[in-house]
């Protein structure tokens, strides 16, 4: 089923929004990752950047966008956590089922780090080549960082609605998936880089419109009115609409570098075999 938009924004025709600045892909049908908009090619879309909130019509067409996009066939893996997700904490979707996304979301990127400091130690004889390494270091503790404040601000929005949450379900089942998550993330990594991104491109993809979804069911949030101490480090926005669509943006940046992680692997394999 699809979604009827709920508010098209009228200037978008006229304002380019951040995936109009992008060329044409050729897609290939056989390739998941392909079943994408032009975004695809797009340096990734910037994280949150607090010196520049995003526009409020700009956030709205990224709603649409996302929700207007097919839903590709995530991998078994990620499918797994899926509906381990969906079965400890239903389909509906609300800010507690969020966190737990939040808390895992964070760990491929741990992961990655640590493997490729690890790598660093073992190419710490080739100073150019780690220093190359230490560019994925960044990355990764970058998107870690985000989604660490995407983590601060659900929290803070939850306590605030005094909602109740079981120890066990949301203290201790949290953590064991945050666990498990990390480990396979780290395997995957050593094994083949590109499966850990592909797991990674799929979960993001499932928050990106899980966020988006939220807040179209829930036009209420448009008329709740935002203020934090966090505003300074993620941006301010005036509704809890307009925020939880620029966290669905973020996690769309993460998907989109991951993909570009894949697609850069697989030129370079392509270059290799050239060469041979
Ligand atoms: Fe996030
Ligand atoms: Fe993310």
């Amino acid at each position: 089923m699809g979604f009827a938009p709920r508010r098209l924004p009228a200037a978008s025709a006229a304002a380019p929004g951040w995936h109009d600045r992008c060329s044409v892909v050729v897609r290939n049908p056989n390739r998941r990752e392909d079943h994408l908009d032009q975004t695809t090619l797009l340096p990734a879309p910037a994280v949150a950047d607090p010196s520049q909130p995003t526009a409020s019509a700009a956030l709205r067409e990224a709603e649409m966008r996302t929700l207007a996009e097919p839903t590709g066939r995530a991998g078994l893996l990620a499918r797994v956590l899926f509906g381990v997700m969906d079965l400890a904490y239903g389909k509906a979707l609300d800010l507690r089922k969020f966190v737990v996304l939040e808390l895992v979301a964070r760990v491929p990127y741990q992961a990655w780090e640590n493997v490729a400091y690890v790598a660093i130690s073992h190419r710490q004889r080739s100073p150019a080549f780690a220093r190359r390494i230490f560019e994925y270091v960044r990355e990764a503790r970058a998107a870690q960082d985000n989604e660490q404040w995407h983590l601060f601000i659900l929290q803070e929005l939850i306590e605030r609605r005094a909602v109740r949450r079981s120890f066990l379900l949301f203290g201790v089942l949290p953590q064991l998936l945050a666990f498990g998550y990390y480990h396979i993330s780290w395997l995957l990594y050593v094994l083949n880089p590109r499966w850990s991104y592909t797991l990674n491109a799929d979960f993001e993809a499932h928050a990106e419109r899980s966020y988006m979804r939220f807040v179209h069911e829930h036009p209420e949030l448009d008329a709740e009115p935002w203020s934090s101490a966090h505003a300074r480090d993620y941006g301010a926005y005036d509704n809890v609409g307009d925020l939880l669509r620029r966290i669905a943006l973020d996690e769309r940046a993460h998907r989109v570098a991951s993909l570009q992680k894949i697609e850069a692997s697989r030129f370079a394999l392509m270059q290799a075999e050239g060469q041979r």
